[in-house]
């Protein structure tokens, strides 16, 4: 929707735009080549993050851009609210952005009400940052239930968990994490990991580099559903 609104501005004001404005040159930026992938002909893999943004983003980012993969940053929404150009970032440069909740809250822990009041709050500060209706959910800890479940169907959310869990916020150690990932990623695994963490950040070039010289394609989660 957002891409509509901007294409009937006039061709003159675009490009006024774009030289201010970073989120106009976005509509000139190359689109994410993983738009085209079918996971059922290719063996792919999502790389997911949680729990920020935080400042080091910016250099997940960077990595990302330099091996030219997509990710998915399931964001924490106080973050998202603290650091909106970082999401503009991750939706310009092909990433996707779910929610994590406003605070990182254990919604099981929550009434019905508070819960909806936490995850809209959350909901706001991603829209604000990235411009884009959020559509996946990864509640905090996994923590899940029919009340859960209930929430996130109402808010039209899609629940995202996990397949690969290398342990990294335990784990503060860089040839650990990259090793238990390597270990337990298979064809469409999700991997979870948080960029909040140093060690985990210097760990995702191994983990690109591996994982690309063993035939994997990343995707973000979005596709891996869609078309696994
Ligand atoms: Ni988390």
């Amino acid at each position: 929707m957002e891409n509509v609104r901007l294409f009937v501005i006039p061709m003159a004001a675009a490009l006024a735009l774009s030289l201010v404005t970073p989120a106009a040159s976005a509509i000139a930026a190359p689109v994410p080549s993983a738009k085209k992938v079918d996971c059922k002909k290719a063996k792919c893999v999502a790389l997911t993050m949680d729990d920020g943004p935080v400042a080091g983003t910016a250099q997940v980012l960077d990595t990302l851009k330099k091996y030219d993969v997509p990710a998915t940053f399931f964001v924490v929404g106080k973050n998202a609210a603290a650091r909106p150009k970082l999401l503009a970032r991750m939706v310009r440069e092909g990433h996707e952005v779910g929610s994590h909740s406003w605070d990182h809250a254990q919604l099981t822990k929550l009434s019905r009400a508070a819960m909806l009041k936490n995850l809209k709050r959350a909901d706001k500060a991603i829209r604000k940052g990235t411009g884009k209706r959020v559509k996946l959910l990864r509640p905090p800890y996994g923590s899940n239930d029919a009340n859960v479940k209930s929430v996130e169907k109402s808010m039209g959310y899609r629940q995202v968990l996990w397949t690969v869990d290398p342990l990294d916020w335990k784990y503060r150690n860089t040839k650990t994490v990259v090793r238990n990932v390597l270990k337990a990623t298979r064809r469409n695994s999700i991997i979870l990991t948080h960029d909040i963490h140093a060690t985990t950040r210097a760990a995702y070039p191994k983990i690109i580099k591996s994982l690309k010289k063993k035939g994997y394609t990343f995707v973000t989660v979005s596709q891996l559903l869609r078309t696994r």
